[in-house]
């Protein structure tokens, strides 16, 4: 790659990661080929090639300016013949979605369910009484008082955890993606789900893993019989799997799956990564057991969140396992150093003067309303002969349309008014689950968003 284009690269990444928005002024030719010892012609090269390419417009005796998105030669459209990574196309959803006026394709859940202010009280609460030492007192496994007060709500739901096998991450993401790391080595053959939580695939690819996909039942979860035939046929070192409410199906696996899926487990050696984020959202009587509960071996890495029921955005989780314990607080210094100190001291705040439990048990109910009110709206609209399941806690829905439609132009067109929906193509490995939609059940079921549905049932038919 040239000098300049080089250089148009980095301002095109920068222009895509948003650090430049739309309307914004780009730094002079002269100042830029001052900083970065270019020459001016360079310069203008590389303002003139993203300016071909829709990013930056001239405006005469004022400089560069940064373009709206429209009209930009994306990936997409200037490089068609190759097959975009995984993470690519992940990214391209997630920034559109982030967008959306109509969140309906989100991962995240409704943001005002949660009682962000009263936890930022205690944040502010916290950081009056943090003292200068805990900055180094909180390296991993992370804030001690965090630690205690989540293996205390584990006890209260019949899991015996000790705070000392608890590290502290950013969000489950980073407890899933250590776990992954300090399990595997590039090369080794993982089973996810399918469909599976894009984090997971993304994971994959980033690790350099192989995947091997166990299909997903919409009314009973991981088909175990495939799962025992993977991992005796094949040399699998992890597996990654949500028993309780999973992303994107929001099924529910039995306690006799989970029982068999440990003693799999361990008759093949095989390690758990299991991704529990949504199991505090249940809908009946009780929180499922994980299936670290039935772990006598400890090959279990526990990986659960604060962002889905108390404090989305806050990116607190955490990992419990005991044997990688170490392994993992290592891999941790050595790639976030550790997870933000206030943070971590605000929730144990927040955790130790208020009631989890009763703001759980509001969200709770809410989302279950919700989702009712949704799905009704869904089957009054959409074509007679989808299939929609009704999973007994979480925020998603799964959607399998019956016929063959490619959702992702459906979400391409949508997405030019507004609305986000997550298409099926991005829950596997394989091209598959195409004419199957993601939609999260969460926010309030308005006339808008009835309206919405059914413009996307018009589109869908
Ligand atoms: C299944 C699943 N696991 C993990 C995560 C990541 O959670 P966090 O926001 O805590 O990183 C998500 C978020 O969407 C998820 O849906």
């Amino acid at each position: 790659m040239t000098r300049y284009q080089q250089l148009a690269e980095q301002l095109k990444l920068q222009i895509e990661t948003r650090v430049w928005r739309s309307g914004d002024k780009v730094p002079s030719v002269r100042m830029t080929s001052r900083n970065s010892s270019l020459s001016t012609s360079t310069v203008i090269q590389a303002y003139k090639l993203l300016e071909a390419q829709g990013w930056l417009v001239a405006k005469p005796q004022s400089g560069y300016f940064v373009t709206s998105i429209m009209g930009r030669v994306t990936e997409e459209s200037s490089v068609k013949a190759t097959k975009p990574h995984f993470s690519d196309k992940l990214y391209e959803f997630l920034q559109s979605s982030s967008h959306a006026n109509v969140a309906l394709g989100s991962a995240f859940p409704d943001p005002s369910l949660f009682p962000l202010q009263s936890i930022n009280r205690h944040l502010a609460s916290a950081g009056r009484k943090m003292s200068i030492n805990s900055v180094v007192e909180n390296m991993p496994p992370g804030n001690e008082a965090l630690r205690r007060q989540i293996a205390q709500r584990y006890i209260n739901h019949g899991l015996s955890v000790s705070h000392n096998d608890i590290v502290i991450t950013s969000g489950a993401m980073e407890a899933l993606n250590l776990s992954l790391q300090v399990v595997t080595h590039p090369g080794d053959t993982i089973v996810i789900e399918a469909p599976a939580f894009y984090g997971a695939i993304q994971a994959v690819e980033r690790l350099g893993l192989k995947a091997i996909e166990v299909p997903v039942n919409l009314e009973t979860g991981l088909c175990v019989n495939q799962f025992e035939k993977v991992v005796s046929q094949n040399d699998i070192k992890v597996c990654w799997i949500m028993p309780s409410f999973q992303n994107p199906t929001g099924t529910c696996l039995s306690y006799r799956k989970r029982q068999k899926i440990i003693e799999l487990a361990n008759q093949f050696d095989v390690v758990v990564v299991e991704d529990d984020v949504y199991s505090e959202l249940y809908f009946g009587e009780q929180r499922p057991r994980p299936i670290k509960y039935w772990d006598k071996e400890d090959r279990v890495l526990l990986c659960g969140s604060f962002s889905k029921s108390l404090c989305p955005g806050y990116r607190v989780g955490w990992v419990v396992n005991q044997t990688f314990h170490e392994r993992l607080q290592k891999a941790q210094l050595v790639s976030t150093l550790a997870g933000s100190l206030p943070v971590q001291e605000g929730i144990a705040h927040f955790l130790k003067y208020e009631s989890f439990d009763k703001h759980l048990r509001k969200i709770r109910k809410e989302l279950s309303n919700r989702q009712k009110i949704l799905i009704q709206t869904i089957n009054s609209y959409f074509p007679s002969n989808i299939t929609v399941n009704r999973p007994s806690g979480g925020y998603f829905i799964w959607v399998e349309l019956g016929a063959y439609i490619d959702t992702y132009r459906v979400y391409k067109k949508l997405q030019k008014n507004g609305i986000s929906i997550a298409y099926g193509g991005l829950f596997s490995v394989k091209d598959q689950f195409q004419d199957c939609i993601r939609l999260n059940t969460s926010y309030p079921v308005t006339q808008e968003l009835k309206e919405t549905v059914r413009y996307i049932a018009l589109m869908l038919s």
